[in-house]
């Protein structure tokens, strides 16, 4: 099976930015472990990252993977257009956030892509991709 992870604005500076916040790994480690946990559990992974929604959008609509995780970033808490993306893909989108979004700022609290997506992954560090992309393996093989 095939698993597209999608990261969006500012997520390529992760391990310079706000680390006490979102930790010292890197995008490129990041997607490295997820290619490592991905060949263990039989799953290709694919990485992409971009500050365009409209990229973003793309890439879900014509994805040949069988799942997606997406952290939208800062995307999450206005793009419509993005949920709408996420609202019609095929294939289930897992939502992850590095950090937990419902204990900071009043405006991260609410998430318009939590109620379209197939599970929410919020808090847990770079972990929660890891434990998406288990989720997205286990239940493609159902
Ligand atoms: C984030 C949380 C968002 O509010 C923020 O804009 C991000 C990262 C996270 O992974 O914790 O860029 O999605």
């Amino acid at each position: 099976m095939k698993v597209l992870v999608l990261n969006g604005p500012n997520l390529d500076r992760l391990g310079a930015r706000q680390p006490e916040i979102y930790g010292t790994t890197t995008l490129a480690e990041l997607e490295e472990m997820l290619r490592a946990r991905g060949a263990e559990l039989g799953a290709q992974v694919e990485c992409m990252q971009s500050a365009d929604v409209r990229v973003l959008i793309d890439q879900m609509a014509e994805t040949d993977a069988d799942a997606v995780i997406l952290n939208a970033a800062a995307l999450t808490h206005h793009s419509k257009a993005l949920r709408d993306a996420v609202a019609g893909c095929r294939k289930p989108v897992y939502e992850v956030h590095i950090s937990n979004i419902h204990a900071r700022e009043v405006y991260r609290r609410r998430s318009l892509i939590s109620p379209v997506a197939r599970g929410v992954l919020i808090g847990l560090g770079v972990r929660g991709y890891l434990l998406a992309l288990e989720a997205a393996v286990k239940e493609a093989s159902k």
